[in-house]
């Protein structure tokens, strides 16, 4: 087995999973889309090329989105797609070829800008709005309806009397204009709450806000872009759109057809500067083939339309002064270097702070405080530091020395081997590590206790009513109630969380312990392996690292994490607390193993069979599902009106092509 190929498809897995979670769950991204998609591409064609490593839950094979739980989930009629993503000419130019090849030359264009918001898809029935429900992990999502209610220019009935369908969905995106995000950030600011990053997580935020009341105040905008409806008799898109209007939707103005890809890339010229006259953000271009027929034709990959692509702009830069470098404290203990910089408006948004990574980059860059540096934003949140401006720099400066003790605690820090971060051995008693690991404890993919965020945590901490999470399990309502501005009501739903969360699963309570390297899915395999806390406590270094996919280093924290004798007075003191300590994990029995190590692409229709429940027998038979064809596949399950360039591309790549018959004889 290739271990260094499948080590580094797991921590990109991993990674790029917590970012998901950090994005679509906490609205708080901590790196930019450009990053997040060059990653997803890394694993993407690690994952063609290794199907075997590739984890069936893969960020790759997600939409993106989760689903958050105060609203009412609601199943999408149709799926809501995400869009493909380019950075140049050039991958527009393929976008074109492989359009021509698929639908001639004889095609145009919409070209429309692409909002920076959350995507919303509103339901009218009989002209009247009847739900809203945002994307979710696009199969389902939020129902948001008395939210995007308050929306003043979502008609709540439409316009006009005649010729109004009577069932259909338009999508859109809801922004937040920039005027009313620049007056919320500083209400904020000036009530002590902490400000929201950019416009999109203000949107984003306020649509997960349980007060409609509150979400009206904030003067919310939608634009819609996408007409769905059964049996219309639009021929194309730009009609649709205008019809849309016609309706009293808000469809903006700088929509435009383009009749080749020439047309296209004056479009993305034009805004590429005027995007900043603009009175909300937006972060690309979006084109879409505009006729239908076409579109259907071009059809769509399991995650995105194959007749529409989005152009993201590149970063804007800026030079400003560091002013000085500070280090912050994570939850592992981790030390990262934080630039504070001059105060610089940079596309829309003023920056103050940038992260410099860890020491090594700090050296990369030879960065000091005093320096002129460039800073760079591309449509994400945390600016960047991409080089100084060496000519600016003052005689006298000296090279950054890089802290030698815990900002927090004082403790000296260490360095592992290998590793490029500086951390502060000090876990027990630094105190961002203590809050941050019970933070990490109650967190939603772990005990997910409700009512108990950052905040009361640290104040918890602060006050001396916890040290660490078992002391969550012995709080009394009295202890609660009494802590500075906490309500009856607000004390009660904690206890209620913390009682509740005793049901949740021993993956869970295992990735809560918040174990060095252990993240969910090792927790996972962790607590399915050993099937119960006694045996894993009890377990060898070696018989931890036998475990499939546990790697040495991984091994090696967990065997140290249950060797601390305060650990396990911890853990003893979470099992008399009721946690639960036993997996209820079953192993799955196949029904046969004629598909073990293969990979299956199932495409078209097929009669009797829903393609669900072929995908499951593949997977019940041992076999893995493909959502590509690639020269890795091993069948290509082809019904009814399968894309002929698919077929095309198996018969080049010598993919075996069978029928339903015969898969179903396969599988006996
Ligand atoms: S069309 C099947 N048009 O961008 C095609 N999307 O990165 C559906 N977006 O999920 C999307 N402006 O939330 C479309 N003019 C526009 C858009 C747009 C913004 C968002 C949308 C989508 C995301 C994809």
């Amino acid at each position: 087995m290739d271990l260094s190929t499948k080590a580094h498809i797991d921590q990109l897995t991993i990674e790029l999973t917590q970012h998901n979670f950090n994005y679509y769950v906490l609205c708080e991204p901590t790196i930019s889309d450009y990053e997040f998609d060059q990653r997803l591409k890394e694993l993407e064609k690690l994952e063609q090329q290794y199907p075997q490593y590739a984890d069936p839950n893969s960020p790759t094979q997600k939409v993106g989105g989760e689903i958050t739980k105060t609203f009412v989930t609601v199943k999408h009629n149709f799926p809501m797609l995400s869009l493909g993503n380019t950075y140049n000419e050039q991958d527009l130019l393929d976008f074109d070829d492989r359009v021509k090849k698929a639908i001639g030359d004889d095609f145009e264009y919409v070209c429309e800008l692409k909002y920076d918001g959350l995507s919303i898809g509103i339901r009218y029935e009989n002209g009247v709005l009847v739900q809203a429900v945002t994307r979710g992990d696009g199969v389902q999502g939020d129902d948001v309806t008395a939210n995007v209610k308050t929306i003043k220019t979502i008609p709540h009935v439409v316009r006009g009397l005649e010729n109004i369908p009577s069932n259909f969905e338009i999508r859109g995106e809801i922004v937040m204009p920039l005027k009313g995000f620049l007056r919320l950030n500083q209400q904020r600011i000036d009530n002590d709450e902490p400000p929201f990053a950019n416009p999109r997580n203000c949107a984003s935020g306020t649509m997960k806000l349980q007060d409609s009341k509150e979400v009206a105040s904030r003067s919310l905008d939608c634009f819609l872009y996408y007409f769905l409806m059964e049996n219309h008799s639009f021929k194309t898109h730009y009609e649709s759109i205008e019809f849309a209007a016609s309706l009293g939707f808000n469809v903006g103005k700088n929509y435009k057809k383009a009749s080749s890809i020439l047309g296209v890339f004056d479009f993305i010229k034009h805004w590429e500067n005027e995007r900043f006259n603009l009175p909300f953000d937006i972060d690309g271009i979006v084109i879409k083939v505009n006729n239908y027929q076409q579109q259907q034709e071009l059809g769509f990959t399991a995650k995105v339309p194959r007749w529409a692509i989005s152009y993201k702009y590149k970063a804007q830069s800026v030079s400003t002064i560091l002013e000085k470098i500070t280090y912050q404290v994570g939850r592992t203990g981790n030390i990262t270097p934080v630039a504070n910089l001059r105060p610089v408006l940079l596309a829309g948004t003023t920056v103050k702070r940038a992260t410099l990574h860890n020491a090594n980059e700090i050296e990369r860059l030879d960065i000091r405080e005093g320096d002129t540096v460039f800073v760079e934003k591309g449509g994400e949140i945390i600016p960047k530091i991409t080089a100084v401006d060496f000519t600016k720099r003052n005689v006298n400066s000296q090279p950054t020395q890089f802290v030698n003790h815990c900002p927090e605690c004082g403790t000296l820090l260490t360095r592992r081997e290998g590793e490029a971060n500086h951390f502060c051995p000090n876990e027990l008693l630094c105190p961002p590590q203590v809050i941050g690991r019970i933070i990490h404890f109650v967190s939603r993919k772990a005990m997910d206790i409700d009512g108990i965020g950052a905040e009361t945590i640290e104040q918890f901490y602060r006050t001396g009513l916890i040290k660490n999470y078992a002391d969550l399990y012995d709080l009394r309502f009295e202890d609660i109630v009494t802590q500075d501005r906490m309500a009856e009501k607000s004390a009660q739903n904690i206890i209620v969380g913390i009682a509740n969360s005793k049901e949740q699963s021993f993956e869970r309570v295992l990735f809560g312990l918040g174990i060095r390297l252990a993240g969910e899915t090792i927790a996972k395999k962790l607590g399915q392996h050993f099937k119960s806390m006694d045996a894993l406590m009890h377990a060898t270094k070696e018989e931890i690292n036998a475990v499939p996919e546990i790697g040495e280093k991984i091994a090696d924290s967990v065997f140290a994490f249950f060797a601390d004798p305060e650990n396990k007075i911890t853990i003893q003191r979470l099992q008399k607390q009721g946690l639960q300590f036993k997996s209820l994990y079953k192993e799955v029995v196949l029904d046969s193993d004629v598909l073990v190590g293969k990979s299956v692409l199932i495409s078209g229709v097929f009669e009797g069979y829903e393609r669900d429940d072929l995908k499951k027998m593949v997977e019940s038979h041992g076999g893995k599902n493909a959502s590509s064809v690639s020269a890795k596949l091993d069948f290509l399950l082809a019904g009814e009106n399968m894309g002929p360039s698919k077929l095309e591309k198996a018969e080049k790549l010598k993919v075996k092509i069978i029928s339903l018959q015969e898969f179903l004889a396969m599988l006996g």
